[in-house]
């Protein structure tokens, strides 16, 4: 894949920093920002926590799904996908050959960035239960879309995004 495209795409879990991360990184780097959640938030004229109570899961991926693949289109700087865009089988599919980073994250670092929110409605209840549980299911299809992984443990925003920018500079130019 050349040329056309985001030049970054972030995927991993709820609490892997994607969206503070890929904000530096786009500062820095002079480009967009974009977070498929962002994107489908606005088509619909309501936040995700919303989508999922009133239309539910499955009605919210399908409009991530048409999301992330017009974002792998059109936008040329810093893409997020949400946490569970990588479900998608047809998701995985376009992400191929795309300079995709994984930013891996354990239990413990998780749970702490994402707090005790609402806005997460996968995680109402037990979050550190359900963090595990999605980590789990979900780490080897986060792996198996990227192209590079960060482990981000321990590490603040900052430091995650100097890594993501050494990696994508030097094997960035496929
Ligand atoms: C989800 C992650 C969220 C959002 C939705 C579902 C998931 O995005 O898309 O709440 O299934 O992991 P972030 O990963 O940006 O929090």
């Amino acid at each position: 894949m050349t040329g056309a495209g985001p030049r970054i795409v972030l995927v991993g879990s709820m609490g892997a920093g994607k969206t503070t991360v890929g904000t530096l990184l786009s500062d820095a780097l002079g480009l967009e920002f974009l977070d498929t959640d962002q994107v489908v938030e606005a088509a619909v004229g309501k936040p995700v926590a919303e989508i999922f109570v009133d239309d539910g899961e499955e009605h919210f991926r399908a409009l991530e799904r048409t999301a992330v693949a017009e974002a792998l289109v059109s936008h040329s700087g810093v893409l997020a996908l949400g946490g569970g865009a990588v479900l998608d089988p047809t998701t995985r599919e376009l992400l191929a050959g795309r300079p995709v980073v994984f930013l891996r994250v354990g239990l413990s670092d998780a749970a702490s960035r994402v707090g005790l929110g609402v806005s997460r409605p996968l995680l109402l209840g037990n979050v550190r239960g359900r963090i595990k549980q999605l980590l789990d299911e979900r780490t080897p299809l986060y792996a198996s879309v990227a192209r590079w992984t960060v482990a981000t443990d321990g590490l603040d925003a900052a430091e995650v995004a100097q890594q993501v920018r050494a990696l994508v500079d030097d094997g960035g130019h496929d």
